[in-house]
C-alpha cells in the first residue's frame, strides 16, 4: 500500500532544517506520497525547492491558520492546538483526488519527529487503524499501549492525560485510506480540549480504543520519537526584518 504522509509545516528558523532532514528520511521510502501544507497564504520557494529535490511523488499545498488561533512567537508550545487546519486541508486534498482508492495508509508526521525507516513498514501492515509506541513525548521515555498475553491492547501507559479516549500522540498511529474516504466528516478541529485531537480524529473515523491493530513488534520497538527542536533566539531586529520579508507578522502573529 501507498504511504501518504501527512506533514504540516510553519516558518521558523529551523523550518528548512526541520524539512531538509525529513526529506532524507522519506527519501528512503518506497511508495510514499508526501503531502506536505504549508501554514501560510502562499507557496513558498523554499519549501517547494525542498520537495523538487526529494524527488519523491508530493503535493504541496497552503492553509493559513487563523491569527485568533496563532500561537505568539513567545508563547509557550502547548497553549494553541497546532496543525489543524493544515492536516485538514491535506484530509480535503485526498477526498478529493484519491476518491475510490482502496489501498493506502494515511499518517500524520510532523516535520520535526524522528523517523526510524521501519515505522513505514509498520505502517504497511495497517487494516483499520494501526498504533505503536512513540518515544519522548507526554513526560515519557516511551508512551505506548500496553498489550495483554494474547497481543490485544487492554491499556495505555500514558500518565498525560490518560482518560482521554486514546492517550497517545499523533505520531503513534495510521488509518487506512478507506476510513478517511469513508468519514468525510472526519476533520481536526480547534473546538476540542487540549491533547483531544487524535482522540477526537480516531472516534470520528470509527475507531475504538481497543480494536486498534498493534505493530512494531506488539509494541515493544520504538520507530518515532517526539523530537523538537529547540526555538532559536532571534534578536528583535531579526524578527522585524524576516517579517517585513514574508509580508505579515509570521513570527509574532
Ligand atoms: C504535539 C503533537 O506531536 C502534534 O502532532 C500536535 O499537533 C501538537 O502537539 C498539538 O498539540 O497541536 P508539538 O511538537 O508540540 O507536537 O507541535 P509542533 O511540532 O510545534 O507542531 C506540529 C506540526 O504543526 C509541525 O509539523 C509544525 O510545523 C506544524 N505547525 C506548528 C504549523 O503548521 N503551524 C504552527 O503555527 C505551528
Ligand atoms: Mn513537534
Amino acid at each position: 500500500p501507498f504511504i501518504y504522509f501527512i506533514t504540516p509545516t510553519h516558518f521558523r528558523a529551523a523550518q528548512k532544517a526541520d524539512l531538509t532532514r525529513l526529506s532524507y528520511t522519506l527519501s528512503h521510502v518506497p511508495n510514499l506520497h508526501w503531502i506536505v501544507v504549508e501554514d501560510s497564504d502562499e507557496l513558498t520557494a523554499s519549501v517547494a525547492e525542498i520537495l523538487k529535490r526529494s524527488r519523491l511523488p508530493y503535493t504541496h499545498l497552503n492553509a493559513r491558520t487563523p491569527p485568533t488561533q496563532k500561537m505568539k512567537y513567545s508563547d509557550p508550545n502547548w497553549t494553541l492546538p497546532r496543525g489543524v487546519d493544515q492536516r485538514n486541508s491535506a484530509l480535503l486534498w485526498i477526498r478529493n483526488q484519491l476518491a475510490g482508492v482502496k489501498n493506502g495508509v494515511v499518517y500524520f508526521g510532523d516535520d520535526d519527529n524522528t523517523y526510524d525507516l521501519k515505522v513505514f513498514e509498520e505502517m504497511r501492515k495497517v487494516e483499520k487503524a494501526g498504533v505503536w509506541p512513540v518515544g519522548i513525548v507526554g513526560g515519557m521515555f516511551v508512551e505506548t499501549p500496553i498489550l495483554a498475553e494474547n497481543g490485544t491492547i487492554i491499556d495505555f501507559n500514558a500518565v498525560w492525560k490518560r482518560e482521554r479516549p486514546f492517550p497517545i500522540d499523533m505520531a503513534a498511529f495510521a488509518v487506512n485510506i478507506t476510513l478517511i474516504l469513508s468519514n468525510p466528516n472526519a476533520l481536526f478541529s480547534f473546538d476540542v480540549p487540549r491533547g483531544y485531537q487524535e482522540s477526537t480524529f480516531l472516534e470520528n473515523v470509527g475507531i475504538h480504543r481497543y480494536n486498534m491493530e498493534p505493530l512494531a513488534e506488539k509494541c515493544t520497538k520504538v520507530y518515532v520519537w517526539h523530537t523538537r527542536t529547540e526555538k532559536s533566539k532571534l534578536s528583535k531586529e531579526m524578527i522585524e526584518k524576516l517579517t517585513k520579508k514574508r509580508g505579515f507578522n509570521e513570527l509574532e502573529a
